[in-house]
């Protein structure tokens, strides 16, 4: 009889966790994927993700249709909003794709395990009623919504990223607390929808981890959109009352005290590791001071045959960067070799315009040493232009001395494609002189890179 039930076991089927159970099992590893969940896929294709864009996508047509974008084009719609038909074809996508990921977990021959799973012991965990041992264990669990201290959320008034996302009309006055990331793209759905945005910032500008020139650019953009910044400022309470809020605010140095009311309030202040409740006390192994577990460039946590990979450990929360964990942990457990480079990890906002950036900022990069920085805005390129997309800019930072590229940022209609070159590009030790001299096909959003890695010796042409 074998040692173990089984090979790997992964405890979490978000896009860290069932891509790992799916190459494990690829590898030939007897492989069982524990999900307390109803479906599978995690935070990203039930909660997050996946139906924000389907949101996002619908709201922006919707948008483009009411504020004269389409009528610039000679389209001529009074676009009207059936909410419940939004929301259906959201609940669609997610079905289709948590569905897509059953099917491949059935045609990969990995075992779904349907509770929740904590440890008891070292190689050891116990899924429901069952108490089942792994080779090798593979944790995860993912991230959930940091709560504001004092402030309930009911999903009704007060919402997490989940409630916001199923509103079942269109609030009045939206107050989103956390000008993050899900702040400005939840932000972003309602505001399209017709709802007044608010956006209380306790740092003193939007989009905390992003390169300072596309910060502020950013700022600029939203603000002409309609979404109203309050930056330097923090919430000290919310209290509801007959379905509405009073928020009280208060500069976030301290001073003067003030209220808004809001009928809607969002909090996006983050999310932290989920650990609690795994057992990890069973097995000896504690949470960092941030709450994460910490792996070595292999994913193996400081226990033998247990690993870890995604949102619960250190590194940007993003899905792609938990995907590409799951491959490398598998092909580790494998004895083969699986490589994360944590350098060149893209991160995209999918607003309109969309905002993306790899590597590193121009503010990062300068505390490492001498830059080279080209810049080219999407006024001057023909496709953004011809398409009524004026708003943004490409950003190239590349080593003085070497021209390595350290960092491209971009707010363009397509940054979200447009970044996969720059990282194919960064992953290749790419000079921008590289960039500069590959041709771009024409007319394209992509030769506004060509052009900002021109911009790096100071010869674009179009500017
Ligand atoms: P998760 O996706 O969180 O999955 C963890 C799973 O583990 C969950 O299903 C949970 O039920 C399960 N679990 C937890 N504990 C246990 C247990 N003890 N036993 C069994 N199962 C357990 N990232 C992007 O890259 N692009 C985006 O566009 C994007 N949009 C987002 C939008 C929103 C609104 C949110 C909230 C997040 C978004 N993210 C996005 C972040 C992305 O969702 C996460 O980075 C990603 O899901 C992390 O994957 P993961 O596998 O580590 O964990
Ligand atoms: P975030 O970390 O992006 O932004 C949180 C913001 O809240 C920060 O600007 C922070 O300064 C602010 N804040 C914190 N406490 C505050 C307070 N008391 N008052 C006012 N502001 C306060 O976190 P967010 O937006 O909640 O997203 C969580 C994670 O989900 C992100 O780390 C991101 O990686 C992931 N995500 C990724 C998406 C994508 O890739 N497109 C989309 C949505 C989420």
């Amino acid at each position: 009889m074998a040692e173990f039930d089984y090979d790997v076991i992964v405890i979490g089927s978000g896009p860290g966790g069932y891509v790992a159970a799916i190459r494990a099992a690829q590898l030939g590893l007897k492989t069982a994927c524990a999900e307390g969940r109803e479906t599978l896929g995690g935070t990203c294709l039930n909660v997050g993700c996946i139906p924000s864009k389907a949101m996002l996508h619908a709201s922006e047509y919707f948008d483009a249709a009411a504020n004269g974008s389409f009528a610039k084009l000679g389209i001529k719609v009074k676009p009207e909003l059936d909410l419940d038909t939004m929301h259906g074809q959201r609940k669609d996508a997610v079905k289709q794709l948590t569905g897509g990921i059953e099917f491949l977990f059935k045609k990969n021959k990995v075992e779904w395990l349907k509770d929740y799973a904590t440890f008891t012991g070292a190689n050891t965990v116990k899924v429901g009623d069952r108490t089942i041992t792994g080779k090798n264990i593979v944790i995860a669990t993912g991230s959930s919504v940091i709560q504001l201290p004092g402030v309930e959320i009911d999903q009704k008034v007060v919402v997490d990223s989940t409630g916001a996302l199923e509103l079942p009309k269109v609030p009045q006055h939206m107050v989103v607390i956390g000008a993050g990331v899900i702040g400005l793209e939840l932000g972003s759905v309602w505001r399209r929808l017709g709802a007044k945005v608010t956006c209380v910032e306790f740092l003193d500008q939007i989009l905390p981890g992003f390169d300072g020139d596309v910060r502020k650019e950013c700022n600029k953009i939203f603000k002409k959109q309609g979404i109203e910044f309050r930056l330097s400022t923090k919430v000290t309470g919310v209290k509801v009352n007959g379905g509405k809020a009073t928020l009280t605010l208060e500069p976030a140095k301290g001073g003067a005290v003030e209220t808004i009311e809001a009928d809607c309030v969002l909090v996006s202040i983050g999310r932290r590791p989920n650990t609690e409740g795994l057992g990890l006390d069973k097995i000896g192994l504690t949470p960092n001071n941030r709450g994460q577990i910490e792996t070595d460039h292999e994913f193996r946590t400081s226990v033998p045959g247990i690993w870890a990979i995604g949102d619960v450990i250190p590194g940007p929360m993003l899905a792609h960067k938990a995907e590409d964990e799951g491959i490398a942990v598998a092909e580790n457990i494998a004895g083969l070799t699986g490589i994360v480079n944590h350098e060149v990890i893209p991160s995209v906002v999918y607003t309109m315009p969309e905002v993306a950036g790899v590597g590193l900022t121009e503010e990062q990069a300068k505390e490492r040493g001498e830059v080279k920085v080209g810049k080219f805005p999407m006024l001057a390129n023909s496709r953004a232009k011809t398409n009524h997309e004026p708003d943004g800019f490409v950003k190239v930072i590349s080593d003085a001395k070497s021209d390595r590229v350290l960092g491209v940022w971009c707010i363009a209609s397509v940054a979200g494609t447009m970044i996969a070159q720059a990282a194919q590009a960064m992953e290749f030790g790419a000079t921008s002189e590289d960039i500069a001299y590959t041709c771009h096909a024409h007319p394209t959003h992509s030769e506004a890179l060509k052009e900002a890695a021109m911009a790096v010796t100071g010869k674009p042409i179009h500017i």
